[in-house]
This record gives C-alpha cells, structure tokens and sequence, in this order.
C-alpha cells in the first residue's frame, strides 16, 4: 500500500519490445543512442535532416524513418504522427537535436540566437508535443539537453540559455506526468567525444576540456531509462557522470 501523501517513485521501463521515435538519429550521440537502443530489442523510428546518413541508419537498424528541419517547424508533427502510426503507437522518445553558436553574447546576430533556439528548443519540444499524443501516460520523454544548461559558459550565451530552456521544459513536463509514473529523463553531457563543436553556426570553440566518450553517455543513458531517472549529469566537483 502506498502511505498516504507519497506518490509512486519512477517505474523504470522495459526496452525490450518497446517503440521509440529518435530524434537527431543522425548525430553522433543519436544514432549511438539509436544503435543501443535497437540492440535493446526495441522497434525504432529515427527522424533526421541528413538524407544520406539516415537512410543508412534506418537500414541498418530496419527502422523508419523521416526528414525534418527543426528551422521549418511546420513539417514536424505530420512526420513524428507518420512515424508513429508506422510503429503502431509510441512507447518512448528521444530528441537529441542540438547546433552551438560559439562567441560573446552581444557578437552573435539575431539571425544566430533565433536559430539557436529553433534548434536547441523550439524543435525540440516541437518533437516531443508531437509525440505525446502517441504516448502512454507512461511512456517515455529523453531530452539530450547539456552540461550548459547546469553551468552557462562564456562563449556560449545562446546556446546555455537554448538548453537551459529546454531543460525547464522537460522539468515541467515530469511534474505534470509524474502520477503515472512515466520517465523523463534530462540527459544533460560534458563536452564528448563528437564532432559537435565542428558543426556549430558559427564562431571558434573556446578551450574545450576533456572529452568524455559518447558510448559511455550513452550507456548511462540506457541504464537511466531502465531505472526510471530523472537526470543524467556531469559533476564538477567528482569529474564524473551521475544519475539522479
Ligand atoms: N558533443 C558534445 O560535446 C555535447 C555536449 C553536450 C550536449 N551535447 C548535445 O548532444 C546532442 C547530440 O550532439 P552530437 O554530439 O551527436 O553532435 P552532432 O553529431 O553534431 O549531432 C547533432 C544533431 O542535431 C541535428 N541538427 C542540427 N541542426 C539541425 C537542424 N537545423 N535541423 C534538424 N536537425 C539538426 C543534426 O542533424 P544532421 O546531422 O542530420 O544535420 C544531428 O542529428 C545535441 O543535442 C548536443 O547539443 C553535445
């Protein structure tokens, strides 16, 4: 019997057999993150921009799949609703859509922010909106957010306020979905081993520290997801990954 006033903790979730919608498949992370998932036993639809990497993907892991671009936001819900029907229904979702803009706050152009947010925020919850209606009330919700949105850091103003705010989005969402149970999990990584701060808008890196390896995010991530977390972090203090 649950003692009166104490809500049901985190129930964690079988991969086993369930359906996920991945998106940003075509990253390094995503399609990692893809790959572990599909290994999993799960039946998977990935949606990316790159044509040619995720249709390599998505035969590889016989998946679906569908193009978006998260600067044409009008386009997203009729692909994740294709998709989804595709699966017979949605178990999980993850979105793992990110560009950084490097540079001082007040050198990036308006053009810049605007589209640091369209990628880092807007389509971000533009996918998982999409998403929930597909959804069991506990279903799964993962958000690949960043260390940024813990810490702001010079250089990448934009971007730390684009992932703080998907952040807070994803905080709300597993305040409102927390009766049932569901996971939604902020996974929020240093700096990994990708070639991420290659593909940014704009401007030059600042020194970067080391970097931690992507598989062993992912791992966490897997591991988080089975256990029904909430947060998936760095650590300053410990120089290492914690779950929460
Ligand atoms: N690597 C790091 O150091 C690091 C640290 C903290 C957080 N993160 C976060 O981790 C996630 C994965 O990054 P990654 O390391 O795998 O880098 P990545 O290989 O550059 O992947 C970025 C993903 O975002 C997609 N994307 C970028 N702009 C897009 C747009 N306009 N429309 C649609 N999709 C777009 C890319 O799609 P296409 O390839 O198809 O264009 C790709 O799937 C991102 O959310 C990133 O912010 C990364």
């Amino acid at each position: 019997m649950i003692p009166l006033g104490r809500l049901p903790g985190p129930k964690g979730m079988e991969l086993d057999g369930a359906r996920f919608l991945v998106a940003g498949a075509t990253g390094e992370f995503g399609a990692a993150l893809a790959r572990e998932l599909s290994e999993q036993g799960c039946e998977l639809a990935v949606l990316g921009r790159d044509r040619e990497r995720l249709e390599g993907l998505a035969g590889e892991l016989s998946a679906t799949s569908g193009r978006f671009d998260a600067r044409d936001r009008a386009g997203i819900e009729g692909a994740v609703d294709a998709l989804a029907a595709g699966l017979g229904g949605l178990d999980g979702v993850v979105v793992a859509v990110g560009a950084a803009a490097f540079g001082a706050g007040g050198d990036l152009s308006l053009e810049t922010v605007e589209d640091v947010f369209a990628i880092n925020t807007l389509a971000p919850i533009a996918l998982v909106s999409a998403a929930l209606p597909h959804l069991p009330d506990d279903g799964a919700i993962v958000g690949v957010t960043a260390i940024v949105a813990d810490h702001p850091t010079a250089g990448l103003a934009a971007y730390s306020a684009s992932k703080a705010a998907f952040s807070a989005y994803l905080a709300v969402l597993r305040r409102e979905r927390r009766r049932a149970g569901g996971t939604v999990l902020d996974v929020r990584p240093p700096h990994m081993d990708t070639a991420f701060a290659e593909h940014a808008l704009t401007g030059e890196p600042p020194p970067l520290p080391e970097p931690v390896d992507h598989l062993e995010v992912v791992a966490r991530t897997i591991a988080a997801l089975r256990e029904g977390r909430r947060e998936l972090a760095w650590d300053l203090e410990s120089r290492a990954l914690v779950t929460r």
